[in-house]
Protein backbone atom coordinates (compact mmCIF):
# COMPACT_ATOMS: atom_id res chain seq x y z
CA UNK A 1 0.00 0.00 0.00
CA UNK A 2 2.83 2.55 -0.82
CA UNK A 3 5.03 3.15 -3.35
CA UNK A 4 8.80 2.35 -3.67
CA UNK A 5 11.39 3.18 -6.30
CA UNK A 6 15.33 2.90 -6.85
CA UNK A 7 17.63 4.64 -9.40
CA UNK A 8 20.90 3.31 -10.50
CA UNK A 9 22.99 5.40 -13.55
CA UNK A 10 24.45 8.38 -14.42
CA UNK A 11 21.64 10.91 -13.62
CA UNK A 12 21.07 13.04 -10.44
CA UNK A 13 19.19 10.37 -8.10
CA UNK A 14 17.67 12.82 -6.12
CA UNK A 15 15.62 14.11 -9.08
CA UNK A 16 14.94 10.97 -10.48
CA UNK A 17 13.87 9.46 -7.03
CA UNK A 18 11.34 12.10 -6.32
CA UNK A 19 9.95 12.80 -9.75
CA UNK A 20 9.38 8.94 -9.62
CA UNK A 21 7.90 9.22 -5.79
CA UNK A 22 5.21 12.11 -7.18
CA UNK A 23 3.86 9.71 -10.32
CA UNK A 24 3.29 6.66 -7.20
CA UNK A 25 1.81 9.42 -4.65
CA UNK A 26 -1.68 7.63 -5.62
CA UNK A 27 -0.24 4.74 -3.85
CA UNK A 28 -0.18 6.56 -0.37
CA UNK A 29 1.09 10.05 0.70
CA UNK A 30 1.60 10.06 4.37
CA UNK A 31 4.80 10.37 4.44
CA UNK A 32 7.69 10.03 1.74
CA UNK A 33 11.74 9.25 1.95
CA UNK A 34 14.90 8.92 -0.04
CA UNK A 35 18.34 7.30 0.56
CA UNK A 36 21.04 8.19 -1.27
CA UNK A 37 24.75 6.48 -1.63
CA UNK A 38 27.06 9.90 -1.99
CA UNK A 39 30.19 9.43 0.17
CA UNK A 40 28.41 7.49 2.84
CA UNK A 41 24.79 6.94 2.78
CA UNK A 42 22.14 9.88 3.51
CA UNK A 43 18.76 9.38 4.13
CA UNK A 44 16.09 12.09 4.21
CA UNK A 45 12.21 11.39 5.12
CA UNK A 46 9.30 13.24 6.56
CA UNK A 47 5.85 13.31 7.12
CA UNK A 48 3.32 15.00 4.75
CA UNK A 49 3.22 14.83 0.90
CA UNK A 50 6.20 14.25 -1.49
CA UNK A 51 6.52 18.18 -1.65
CA UNK A 52 7.46 18.45 1.95
CA UNK A 53 10.63 16.64 1.47
CA UNK A 54 13.30 18.95 1.32
CA UNK A 55 16.57 16.78 0.37
CA UNK A 56 19.67 18.70 -0.08
CA UNK A 57 22.02 15.69 -1.26
CA UNK A 58 22.67 13.65 -4.00
CA UNK A 59 24.27 10.86 -5.65
CA UNK A 60 23.72 8.53 -8.90
CA UNK A 61 22.25 5.53 -6.75
CA UNK A 62 19.74 5.78 -4.22
CA UNK A 63 16.30 4.10 -3.37
CA UNK A 64 12.35 6.46 -2.18
CA UNK A 65 9.46 5.70 -0.41
CA UNK A 66 5.57 7.18 -0.38
CA UNK A 67 3.69 5.69 2.31
CA UNK A 68 0.02 4.39 3.16
CA UNK A 69 0.41 3.72 7.13
CA UNK A 70 -0.56 -0.28 8.35
CA UNK A 71 1.72 -0.42 11.36
CA UNK A 72 3.06 2.81 13.11
CA UNK A 73 1.05 6.66 12.58
CA UNK A 74 2.22 8.95 10.22
CA UNK A 75 5.26 10.29 11.50
CA UNK A 76 9.15 11.24 10.69
CA UNK A 77 10.60 8.44 12.30
CA UNK A 78 8.10 5.84 11.05
CA UNK A 79 8.74 7.52 7.06
CA UNK A 80 10.87 5.12 5.18
CA UNK A 81 13.53 4.44 4.22
CA UNK A 82 15.12 2.38 7.18
CA UNK A 83 18.55 1.95 8.04
CA UNK A 84 20.56 -0.45 10.16
CA UNK A 85 22.21 0.22 13.50
CA UNK A 86 25.81 1.50 11.67
CA UNK A 87 24.06 3.79 8.78
CA UNK A 88 25.49 1.65 6.19
CA UNK A 89 22.14 -0.57 4.63
CA UNK A 90 18.71 1.40 3.75
CA UNK A 91 15.85 -0.26 2.77
CA UNK A 92 12.15 0.45 1.56
CA UNK A 93 9.43 -1.90 2.04
CA UNK A 94 5.15 -2.08 0.44
CA UNK A 95 3.26 -4.59 2.09
CA UNK A 96 3.34 -6.26 5.50
CA UNK A 97 5.60 -8.27 7.42
CA UNK A 98 3.12 -11.09 9.31
CA UNK A 99 6.56 -12.46 11.38
CA UNK A 100 8.03 -9.19 12.04
CA UNK A 101 7.12 -9.34 15.56
CA UNK A 102 9.04 -12.35 16.49
CA UNK A 103 11.92 -10.82 13.85
CA UNK A 104 12.31 -8.11 15.95
CA UNK A 105 12.76 -9.75 19.42
CA UNK A 106 15.59 -11.74 17.84
CA UNK A 107 17.44 -8.80 16.79
CA UNK A 108 16.86 -7.02 19.59
CA UNK A 109 18.37 -9.85 21.63
CA UNK A 110 20.79 -9.68 19.32
CA UNK A 111 21.80 -6.09 20.10
CA UNK A 112 20.22 -4.29 17.45
CA UNK A 113 18.27 -0.73 18.32
CA UNK A 114 15.17 -0.05 16.40
CA UNK A 115 13.68 3.34 16.00
CA UNK A 116 10.24 2.67 14.52
CA UNK A 117 7.09 0.98 15.26
CA UNK A 118 7.41 -0.35 11.33
CA UNK A 119 7.36 -3.89 10.46
CA UNK A 120 9.85 -3.03 7.69
CA UNK A 121 12.51 -1.69 9.56
CA UNK A 122 13.31 -5.29 10.60
CA UNK A 123 14.51 -6.14 6.95
CA UNK A 124 17.52 -3.28 7.18
CA UNK A 125 18.38 -4.61 10.82
CA UNK A 126 17.86 -8.67 9.02
CA UNK A 127 20.64 -7.54 6.37
CA UNK A 128 22.80 -6.14 8.74
CA UNK A 129 22.72 -9.28 10.68
CA UNK A 130 23.57 -11.08 7.87
CA UNK A 131 25.91 -8.86 5.55
CA UNK A 132 29.21 -10.32 5.67
CA UNK A 133 30.74 -8.63 2.51
CA UNK A 134 27.82 -8.77 -0.19
CA UNK A 135 24.61 -7.42 -0.25
CA UNK A 136 23.59 -9.77 -2.02
CA UNK A 137 23.83 -12.94 -0.14
CA UNK A 138 22.69 -10.97 2.77
CA UNK A 139 19.50 -9.61 0.99
CA UNK A 140 18.88 -13.46 0.16
CA UNK A 141 19.30 -14.60 3.31
CA UNK A 142 17.44 -11.74 5.20
CA UNK A 143 14.17 -11.97 2.74
CA UNK A 144 14.34 -16.27 3.38
CA UNK A 145 13.34 -15.45 6.76
CA UNK A 146 10.34 -12.96 5.73
CA UNK A 147 6.45 -14.11 5.96
CA UNK A 148 3.51 -11.83 3.98
CA UNK A 149 3.26 -9.68 0.80
CA UNK A 150 6.33 -7.82 0.75
CA UNK A 151 8.33 -5.51 -2.26
CA UNK A 152 11.77 -4.52 -0.79
CA UNK A 153 14.11 -2.92 -2.16
CA UNK A 154 17.91 -2.33 -0.58
CA UNK A 155 21.06 -0.77 -1.08
CA UNK A 156 24.60 -0.47 0.74
CA UNK A 157 26.67 2.60 0.88
CA UNK A 158 29.56 0.27 -0.47
CA UNK A 159 28.16 -1.34 -3.26
CA UNK A 160 27.25 -0.10 -6.48
CA UNK A 161 23.81 -2.20 -6.81
CA UNK A 162 20.48 -1.76 -6.02
CA UNK A 163 19.03 -5.78 -4.42
CA UNK A 164 14.93 -6.23 -4.82
CA UNK A 165 12.47 -8.76 -3.96
CA UNK A 166 8.76 -9.18 -5.35
CA UNK A 167 6.39 -11.25 -3.03
CA UNK A 168 2.54 -10.24 -3.43
CA UNK A 169 3.55 -6.95 -3.73
CA UNK A 170 4.02 -5.32 -7.41
CA UNK A 171 7.26 -4.74 -8.57
CA UNK A 172 9.16 -3.67 -12.02
CA UNK A 173 12.21 -2.87 -13.53
CA UNK A 174 12.87 0.02 -16.09
CA UNK A 175 15.66 -0.93 -18.07
CA UNK A 176 17.61 2.01 -19.41
CA UNK A 177 20.97 2.84 -21.27
CA UNK A 178 24.07 2.43 -18.98
CA UNK A 179 21.30 3.29 -15.89
CA UNK A 180 17.96 1.15 -14.23
CA UNK A 181 15.23 1.78 -12.31
CA UNK A 182 12.71 -0.01 -9.78
CA UNK A 183 9.43 0.56 -8.95
CA UNK A 184 6.13 -0.26 -7.72
CA UNK A 185 4.25 0.70 -10.93
CA UNK A 186 5.28 1.88 -14.37
CA UNK A 187 4.41 5.71 -14.63
CA UNK A 188 7.00 5.91 -12.02
CA UNK A 189 10.30 5.55 -14.70
CA UNK A 190 7.71 5.96 -17.97
CA UNK A 191 9.93 9.49 -18.40
CA UNK A 192 13.11 7.80 -18.47
CA UNK A 193 12.09 4.37 -20.08
CA UNK A 194 9.67 1.95 -21.41
CA UNK A 195 11.76 -1.00 -21.61
CA UNK A 196 10.14 -3.03 -18.77
CA UNK A 197 10.63 -6.06 -16.79
CA UNK A 198 7.58 -7.37 -14.52
CA UNK A 199 8.07 -9.29 -11.90
CA UNK A 200 6.15 -12.47 -10.59
CA UNK A 201 5.88 -14.06 -7.00
CA UNK A 202 9.05 -14.96 -5.50
CA UNK A 203 11.46 -13.37 -7.63
CA UNK A 204 14.53 -11.57 -6.88
CA UNK A 205 16.62 -8.47 -9.05
CA UNK A 206 19.97 -7.77 -8.64
CA UNK A 207 20.07 -4.34 -10.53
CA UNK A 208 23.24 -2.61 -11.45
CA UNK A 209 24.55 0.38 -13.80
CA UNK A 210 24.84 -2.05 -17.05
CA UNK A 211 23.08 -5.08 -16.34
CA UNK A 212 19.89 -6.77 -14.38
CA UNK A 213 19.86 -10.26 -13.49
CA UNK A 214 16.58 -11.84 -11.73
CA UNK A 215 16.87 -15.43 -9.69
CA UNK A 216 14.53 -17.51 -7.91
CA UNK A 217 14.55 -17.38 -4.18
CA UNK A 218 17.22 -20.28 -4.24
CA UNK A 219 19.47 -17.89 -6.21
CA UNK A 220 19.12 -20.10 -9.60
CA UNK A 221 19.25 -17.00 -12.34
CA UNK A 222 15.84 -16.38 -14.88
CA UNK A 223 15.47 -15.16 -18.09
CA UNK A 224 13.05 -13.14 -18.57
CA UNK A 225 11.04 -11.32 -20.91
CA UNK A 226 11.55 -7.50 -21.62
CA UNK A 227 8.33 -6.04 -22.59
CA UNK A 228 8.06 -2.43 -24.40
CA UNK A 229 5.19 -0.09 -22.64
CA UNK A 230 3.04 1.91 -25.52
CA UNK A 231 1.23 4.78 -22.85
CA UNK A 232 3.30 7.96 -22.88
CA UNK A 233 4.05 10.21 -19.92
CA UNK A 234 1.29 12.16 -21.10
CA UNK A 235 -0.67 9.52 -20.58
CA UNK A 236 -0.35 9.56 -16.84
CA UNK A 237 -0.06 12.98 -16.52
CA UNK A 238 -2.56 15.87 -15.96
CA UNK A 239 -2.74 17.10 -19.64
CA UNK A 240 -3.97 20.45 -18.53
CA UNK A 241 -7.04 19.41 -16.51
CA UNK A 242 -7.20 20.40 -12.82
CA UNK A 243 -7.24 17.09 -11.56
CA UNK A 244 -6.38 13.29 -12.22
CA UNK A 245 -9.96 12.61 -11.98
CA UNK A 246 -11.32 15.41 -14.30
CA UNK A 247 -8.79 14.10 -16.94
CA UNK A 248 -9.80 10.45 -16.56
CA UNK A 249 -13.50 11.23 -16.24
CA UNK A 250 -12.84 12.89 -19.74
CA UNK A 251 -11.08 10.12 -20.94
CA UNK A 252 -13.63 7.32 -20.65
CA UNK A 253 -14.92 7.65 -24.73
CA UNK A 254 -11.18 6.18 -25.42
CA UNK A 255 -10.77 4.22 -22.38
CA UNK A 256 -14.60 2.20 -23.35
CA UNK A 257 -13.40 2.42 -27.29
CA UNK A 258 -9.60 1.32 -26.77
CA UNK A 259 -10.94 -1.44 -24.23
CA UNK A 260 -13.94 -2.66 -26.78
CA UNK A 261 -11.34 -2.41 -29.83
CA UNK A 262 -8.50 -4.52 -27.50
CA UNK A 263 -11.42 -7.39 -26.68
CA UNK A 264 -12.52 -7.70 -30.24
CA UNK A 265 -9.23 -8.14 -31.50
CA UNK A 266 -8.99 -11.40 -29.03
CA UNK A 267 -8.76 -14.35 -31.03
CA UNK A 268 -10.67 -16.61 -29.10
CA UNK A 269 -11.79 -16.82 -25.30
CA UNK A 270 -11.25 -20.16 -24.09
CA UNK A 271 -13.31 -20.29 -20.72
CA UNK A 272 -15.78 -22.21 -22.57
CA UNK A 273 -19.73 -22.63 -21.33
CA UNK A 274 -20.75 -22.36 -17.79
CA UNK A 275 -24.42 -22.88 -15.47
CA UNK A 276 -23.15 -20.32 -12.64
CA UNK A 277 -21.02 -17.29 -12.40
CA UNK A 278 -19.61 -15.90 -8.99
CA UNK A 279 -17.90 -12.75 -9.31
CA UNK A 280 -15.56 -11.04 -6.55
CA UNK A 281 -13.78 -7.66 -6.01
CA UNK A 282 -14.08 -4.72 -3.68
CA UNK A 283 -15.05 -1.21 -4.16
CA UNK A 284 -15.54 0.35 -7.33
CA UNK A 285 -14.76 -3.05 -9.12
CA UNK A 286 -17.24 -4.64 -6.69
CA UNK A 287 -19.99 -2.58 -8.28
CA UNK A 288 -18.99 -3.18 -11.83
CA UNK A 289 -19.50 -6.44 -11.08
CA UNK A 290 -23.11 -5.95 -9.35
CA UNK A 291 -24.39 -4.30 -12.62
CA UNK A 292 -22.93 -7.07 -15.03
CA UNK A 293 -25.09 -9.46 -12.67
CA UNK A 294 -27.99 -8.12 -14.29
CA UNK A 295 -26.77 -7.85 -17.65
CA UNK A 296 -25.31 -11.63 -17.94
CA UNK A 297 -28.62 -12.67 -16.09
CA UNK A 298 -30.71 -10.79 -18.35
CA UNK A 299 -28.85 -12.11 -21.17
CA UNK A 300 -27.46 -15.71 -20.44
CA UNK A 301 -30.70 -16.47 -17.44
CA UNK A 302 -27.99 -18.04 -15.34
CA UNK A 303 -27.55 -17.02 -11.65
CA UNK A 304 -24.94 -15.06 -10.57
CA UNK A 305 -23.91 -14.40 -7.19
CA UNK A 306 -21.50 -11.11 -6.67
CA UNK A 307 -18.91 -11.01 -3.38
CA UNK A 308 -17.06 -8.57 -1.51
CA UNK A 309 -13.77 -10.13 -1.88
CA UNK A 310 -12.99 -10.10 1.77
CA UNK A 311 -15.98 -11.51 2.77
CA UNK A 312 -15.36 -14.61 -0.46
CA UNK A 313 -12.29 -15.34 0.99
CA UNK A 314 -13.41 -16.85 4.06
CA UNK A 315 -17.28 -18.51 3.51
CA UNK A 316 -17.57 -22.40 3.36
CA UNK A 317 -17.09 -23.84 -0.35
CA UNK A 318 -20.50 -24.84 -0.37
CA UNK A 319 -21.32 -24.89 -4.20
CA UNK A 320 -20.84 -27.11 -7.59
CA UNK A 321 -18.19 -25.70 -9.73
CA UNK A 322 -18.93 -21.86 -10.94
CA UNK A 323 -16.74 -19.70 -13.43
CA UNK A 324 -15.52 -16.91 -10.94
CA UNK A 325 -14.94 -13.44 -12.08
CA UNK A 326 -12.27 -11.39 -10.55
CA UNK A 327 -12.48 -7.50 -11.06
CA UNK A 328 -9.38 -5.62 -9.90
CA UNK A 329 -8.06 -2.82 -12.10
CA UNK A 330 -4.99 -2.51 -10.20
CA UNK A 331 -4.78 -6.30 -10.03
CA UNK A 332 -2.87 -5.86 -7.12
CA UNK A 333 -5.31 -5.45 -4.09
CA UNK A 334 -4.96 -8.49 -1.83
CA UNK A 335 -8.39 -9.54 -0.54
CA UNK A 336 -9.04 -9.67 -4.47
CA UNK A 337 -5.82 -11.69 -5.27
CA UNK A 338 -6.61 -14.16 -2.04
CA UNK A 339 -10.20 -14.73 -3.36
CA UNK A 340 -8.87 -15.80 -6.16
CA UNK A 341 -6.35 -18.31 -5.16
CA UNK A 342 -9.23 -19.66 -2.43
CA UNK A 343 -11.62 -20.20 -5.97
CA UNK A 344 -8.61 -21.78 -8.06
CA UNK A 345 -7.80 -24.28 -4.66
CA UNK A 346 -11.53 -25.39 -4.66
CA UNK A 347 -11.41 -26.25 -8.22
CA UNK A 348 -13.41 -23.38 -9.79
CA UNK A 349 -12.52 -21.91 -13.52
CA UNK A 350 -10.93 -18.56 -12.40
CA UNK A 351 -11.41 -15.67 -15.08
CA UNK A 352 -9.67 -11.68 -13.62
CA UNK A 353 -10.73 -8.53 -15.49
CA UNK A 354 -7.74 -5.89 -14.59
CA UNK A 355 -6.39 -2.54 -16.22
CA UNK A 356 -2.65 -3.87 -15.69
CA UNK A 357 -0.68 -5.79 -17.96
CA UNK A 358 1.55 -8.84 -15.55
CA UNK A 359 -0.39 -7.34 -12.61
CA UNK A 360 -0.31 -10.09 -9.56
CA UNK A 361 -3.76 -11.29 -10.35
CA UNK A 362 -3.13 -12.80 -13.82
CA UNK A 363 -0.14 -15.53 -11.64
CA UNK A 364 -3.40 -16.66 -9.98
CA UNK A 365 -6.31 -17.45 -11.99
CA UNK A 366 -6.52 -19.52 -15.62
CA UNK A 367 -7.80 -16.74 -18.02
CA UNK A 368 -7.09 -12.72 -17.73
CA UNK A 369 -9.70 -10.31 -20.38
CA UNK A 370 -7.48 -6.87 -20.11
CA UNK A 371 -9.45 -3.34 -20.08
CA UNK A 372 -7.39 -1.01 -21.79
CA UNK A 373 -8.04 2.34 -19.81
CA UNK A 374 -4.48 3.55 -19.78
CA UNK A 375 -2.88 4.55 -16.19
CA UNK A 376 -5.58 5.83 -13.64
CA UNK A 377 -3.37 7.69 -10.90
CA UNK A 378 -6.86 9.73 -9.69
CA UNK A 379 -7.39 7.01 -6.40
CA UNK A 380 -11.09 7.49 -7.43
CA UNK A 381 -12.19 4.94 -9.99
CA UNK A 382 -13.50 6.70 -13.26
CA UNK A 383 -12.58 5.27 -16.50
CA UNK A 384 -11.63 1.87 -14.91
CA UNK A 385 -14.67 1.60 -13.86
CA UNK A 386 -16.91 2.09 -17.38
CA UNK A 387 -13.87 0.38 -19.00
CA UNK A 388 -14.64 -3.07 -16.70
CA UNK A 389 -18.29 -3.03 -17.28
CA UNK A 390 -17.59 -2.79 -21.21
CA UNK A 391 -15.19 -5.73 -20.51
CA UNK A 392 -18.13 -7.27 -18.97
CA UNK A 393 -20.76 -6.51 -21.15
CA UNK A 394 -18.23 -8.41 -24.08
CA UNK A 395 -18.27 -11.20 -21.97
CA UNK A 396 -22.06 -11.31 -21.50
CA UNK A 397 -22.85 -10.55 -25.11
CA UNK A 398 -20.25 -12.74 -26.76
CA UNK A 399 -21.52 -15.37 -24.00
CA UNK A 400 -24.58 -15.12 -24.89
CA UNK A 401 -24.82 -15.69 -28.47
CA UNK A 402 -22.10 -18.87 -28.00
CA UNK A 403 -24.09 -20.52 -25.58
CA UNK A 404 -27.14 -19.81 -27.88
CA UNK A 405 -29.18 -17.98 -25.36
CA UNK A 406 -29.80 -14.85 -27.65
CA UNK A 407 -30.50 -14.70 -31.58
CA UNK A 408 -27.69 -13.84 -34.21
CA UNK A 409 -29.88 -10.55 -34.81
CA UNK A 410 -29.96 -9.57 -31.07
CA UNK A 411 -26.11 -10.31 -30.71
CA UNK A 412 -25.95 -7.93 -33.83
CA UNK A 413 -28.07 -4.96 -32.26
CA UNK A 414 -25.80 -5.25 -28.43
CA UNK A 415 -22.53 -5.14 -30.11
CA UNK A 416 -24.00 -2.17 -32.13
CA UNK A 417 -24.64 -0.51 -28.92
CA UNK A 418 -21.39 -1.37 -27.20
CA UNK A 419 -19.68 0.74 -30.29
CA UNK A 420 -21.69 3.39 -29.33
CA UNK A 421 -21.42 3.84 -25.76
CA UNK A 422 -18.58 6.24 -26.57
CA UNK A 423 -20.86 8.58 -28.18
CA UNK A 424 -23.43 8.33 -25.50
CA UNK A 425 -20.45 9.06 -22.95
CA UNK A 426 -19.55 12.34 -24.76
CA UNK A 427 -22.95 13.07 -24.78
CA UNK A 428 -23.22 12.84 -21.04
CA UNK A 429 -20.00 14.71 -20.33
CA UNK A 430 -21.54 17.89 -22.15
CA UNK A 431 -23.67 18.20 -19.60
CA UNK A 432 -20.58 18.93 -17.07
CA UNK A 433 -21.65 22.69 -16.52
CA UNK A 434 -24.94 21.81 -15.20
CA UNK A 435 -24.15 19.28 -13.30
CA UNK A 436 -21.29 21.72 -11.75
CA UNK A 437 -24.43 23.69 -10.78
CA UNK A 438 -26.41 21.22 -8.64
CA UNK A 439 -23.01 20.29 -7.48
CA UNK A 440 -22.88 24.30 -5.57
CA UNK A 441 -26.48 22.84 -3.98
CA UNK A 442 -25.13 19.24 -3.05
CA UNK A 443 -22.27 20.75 -1.15
CA UNK A 444 -24.03 22.78 1.62
CA UNK A 445 -25.63 19.39 2.73
CA UNK A 446 -23.77 16.41 5.14
CA UNK A 447 -25.94 13.86 3.95
CA UNK A 448 -27.53 12.06 0.95
CA UNK A 449 -29.40 8.95 -1.11
CA UNK A 450 -28.78 7.57 -4.24
CA UNK A 451 -31.84 5.94 -5.45
CA UNK A 452 -32.18 3.36 -8.39
CA UNK A 453 -33.71 -0.09 -9.34
CA UNK A 454 -32.58 -3.10 -11.54
CA UNK A 455 -28.88 -2.82 -13.29
CA UNK A 456 -28.76 1.03 -11.95
CA UNK A 457 -28.83 -0.03 -8.39
CA UNK A 458 -24.87 -0.19 -8.50
CA UNK A 459 -24.63 2.44 -10.25
CA UNK A 460 -26.52 4.67 -7.18
CA UNK A 461 -23.76 2.61 -4.47
CA UNK A 462 -21.38 3.75 -7.20
CA UNK A 463 -22.68 7.42 -7.24
CA UNK A 464 -22.64 7.23 -3.46
CA UNK A 465 -19.07 5.51 -3.46
CA UNK A 466 -17.55 8.16 -5.28
CA UNK A 467 -19.18 10.93 -2.98
CA UNK A 468 -18.24 9.42 0.17
CA UNK A 469 -14.80 9.08 -1.08
CA UNK A 470 -14.35 12.04 -2.25
CA UNK A 471 -16.08 15.02 -0.68
CA UNK A 472 -16.47 13.42 2.61
CA UNK A 473 -20.33 14.28 2.42
CA UNK A 474 -22.48 11.00 3.70
CA UNK A 475 -23.75 9.21 0.52
CA UNK A 476 -25.76 5.68 0.75
CA UNK A 477 -27.20 4.36 -2.26
CA UNK A 478 -30.26 2.00 -1.98
CA UNK A 479 -32.59 -0.19 -4.55
CA UNK A 480 -35.33 2.44 -4.59
CA UNK A 481 -38.54 0.04 -3.45
CA UNK A 482 -36.06 -0.72 -0.28
CA UNK A 483 -36.14 2.89 1.28
CA UNK A 484 -39.87 2.58 3.27
CA UNK A 485 -38.04 -0.31 4.42
CA UNK A 486 -36.52 2.11 6.99
CA UNK A 487 -34.09 4.49 5.74
CA UNK A 488 -36.97 6.85 4.65
CA UNK A 489 -37.14 7.96 8.25
CA UNK A 490 -33.93 9.53 7.18
CA UNK A 491 -35.27 11.68 4.87
CA UNK A 492 -35.02 15.77 6.36
CA UNK A 493 -36.20 18.98 4.52
CA UNK A 494 -33.98 19.70 1.74
CA UNK A 495 -31.88 16.39 2.21
CA UNK A 496 -30.80 15.56 -1.84
CA UNK A 497 -31.84 12.76 -3.32
CA UNK A 498 -30.33 11.78 -6.86
CA UNK A 499 -32.83 9.65 -8.19
CA UNK A 500 -32.07 7.27 -11.68
CA UNK A 501 -35.28 7.41 -13.89
CA UNK A 502 -34.06 5.60 -17.02
CA UNK A 503 -36.82 4.61 -19.67
CA UNK A 504 -36.82 1.07 -18.74
CA UNK A 505 -39.31 -1.47 -17.67
CA UNK A 506 -39.33 0.11 -14.15
CA UNK A 507 -39.74 3.43 -15.02
CA UNK A 508 -43.13 3.63 -13.41
CA UNK A 509 -42.17 2.18 -10.10
CA UNK A 510 -38.86 4.87 -9.85
CA UNK A 511 -41.46 7.54 -10.26
CA UNK A 512 -43.90 6.24 -7.36
CA UNK A 513 -40.43 6.03 -5.32
CA UNK A 514 -39.93 9.36 -6.31
CA UNK A 515 -43.20 10.73 -5.16
CA UNK A 516 -42.29 8.62 -1.65
CA UNK A 517 -39.15 11.01 -1.08
CA UNK A 518 -41.08 14.18 -2.41
CA UNK A 519 -43.94 13.83 -0.02
CA UNK A 520 -41.01 13.56 2.81
CA UNK A 521 -39.36 17.34 1.29
CA UNK A 522 -36.21 15.62 -0.16
CA UNK A 523 -34.33 17.76 -2.56
CA UNK A 524 -34.75 15.34 -5.52
CA UNK A 525 -31.61 15.27 -8.52
CA UNK A 526 -33.73 13.13 -11.45
CA UNK A 527 -31.51 11.87 -14.10
CA UNK A 528 -33.54 10.76 -17.00
CA UNK A 529 -34.09 11.25 -20.45
CA UNK A 530 -37.42 11.58 -20.43
CA UNK A 531 -38.50 15.89 -20.15
CA UNK A 532 -41.90 15.16 -18.25
CA UNK A 533 -40.07 13.75 -15.16
CA UNK A 534 -39.00 17.31 -14.24
CA UNK A 535 -42.25 17.80 -13.09
CA UNK A 536 -42.31 15.21 -9.97
CA UNK A 537 -38.26 16.58 -9.46
CA UNK A 538 -36.57 19.22 -8.05
CA UNK A 539 -34.31 19.27 -10.95
CA UNK A 540 -33.57 17.24 -13.72
CA UNK A 541 -30.56 16.18 -15.23
CA UNK A 542 -31.39 15.56 -18.90
CA UNK A 543 -29.54 12.52 -19.74
CA UNK A 544 -29.22 10.87 -23.58
CA UNK A 545 -31.45 8.70 -24.77
CA UNK A 546 -29.64 4.94 -25.02
CA UNK A 547 -30.60 1.67 -25.22
CA UNK A 548 -31.66 0.80 -21.34
CA UNK A 549 -29.31 -1.85 -20.79
CA UNK A 550 -26.62 0.61 -21.47
CA UNK A 551 -27.68 3.43 -18.80
CA UNK A 552 -25.05 2.37 -16.57
CA UNK A 553 -22.57 3.54 -18.59
CA UNK A 554 -24.05 6.97 -18.90
CA UNK A 555 -25.50 7.30 -15.13
CA UNK A 556 -22.17 6.62 -13.80
CA UNK A 557 -20.37 9.31 -15.66
CA UNK A 558 -22.61 11.80 -14.62
CA UNK A 559 -22.75 10.89 -11.26
CA UNK A 560 -18.75 11.27 -11.25
CA UNK A 561 -18.90 14.48 -12.26
CA UNK A 562 -21.22 15.20 -9.81
CA UNK A 563 -18.81 13.64 -6.93
CA UNK A 564 -15.87 15.49 -8.72
CA UNK A 565 -17.51 19.06 -8.79
CA UNK A 566 -18.83 18.93 -5.17
CA UNK A 567 -15.57 17.72 -3.98
CA UNK A 568 -13.91 20.67 -5.41
CA UNK A 569 -16.47 23.47 -4.12
CA UNK A 570 -15.44 22.09 -1.17
CA UNK A 571 -11.94 22.06 -1.56
CA UNK A 572 -11.11 18.99 -1.26
CA UNK A 573 -7.83 16.81 -2.19
CA UNK A 574 -9.33 15.00 -4.94
CA UNK A 575 -6.54 12.73 -6.23
CA UNK A 576 -5.71 12.27 -2.81
CA UNK A 577 -8.62 11.66 -0.46
CA UNK A 578 -7.55 10.94 2.91
CA UNK A 579 -7.38 7.92 4.43
CA UNK A 580 -7.35 6.18 1.04
CA UNK A 581 -4.94 4.69 -1.55
CA UNK A 582 -5.23 3.67 -4.81
CA UNK A 583 -4.04 0.03 -4.46
CA UNK A 584 -4.90 -1.88 -1.66
CA UNK A 585 -1.96 -4.14 -0.79
CA UNK A 586 -3.31 -5.41 2.36
CA UNK A 587 -6.04 -7.51 3.77
O1 LIG B 1 -7.69 -2.11 -8.00
P1 LIG B 1 -9.06 -2.62 -7.58
O2 LIG B 1 -10.06 -2.48 -8.67
O3 LIG B 1 -9.01 -4.01 -7.06
O4 LIG B 1 -9.49 -1.67 -6.39
C1 LIG B 1 -10.64 -1.95 -5.64
C2 LIG B 1 -11.02 -0.79 -4.76
O5 LIG B 1 -10.01 -0.54 -3.81
C3 LIG B 1 -11.26 0.48 -5.56
O6 LIG B 1 -12.22 0.28 -6.55
C4 LIG B 1 -11.74 1.64 -4.63
O7 LIG B 1 -12.99 1.34 -4.12
C5 LIG B 1 -11.74 2.95 -5.42
N1 LIG B 1 -10.90 3.89 -4.78
C6 LIG B 1 -13.07 3.56 -5.58
O8 LIG B 1 -13.02 4.75 -6.28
Amino acid sequence: MCGIVGYIGFRSAREVLLKSLKRLEYRGYDSAGVAIVNDGLKVEKKKGFIENLKVNFDGTLGIGHTRWATHGVPSDRNAHPFVDCHGNIAVVHNGIIENFMELREELISKGHVFTSETDSEVVAHLIEEYYDGSLKDAFFKAVSRLKGSFAIAAIHRGERKIMAVKNESPLVIGIGDHENFIASDIPAFLEYTNRVIVLRDGEVCEVSDDYVRVYDMEGREIRKEVQRIEWTVEDAEKGGYEHFMLKEIFEQPRAVDDTLRSLLARTSDHWGDFQRIAIVACGTSYHAGLTAKYVIEELLHIPVEVYYASEYRYRANVDDSYLAIFITQSGETADTIGAARRAKAHGHRTLAITNVVGSSITNYVDHVLYTNAGPEIGVAATKTFTSQLMALYYFAITSAERMGRISHGRYEELMRSLHRVSYWIEATLNLEDRIAEEARRVAESGNMFYIARWLNYPIALEGALKMKEISYIHAEGYPAGELKHGPLALIDDGMPVVALVPEDRLYEKMLSNIKEVSARNAYVIALSSREDVEKYVDTLLRMPKVDPLFTPFTNVVALQLLAYHTARVLGREIDKPKNLAKSVTVE
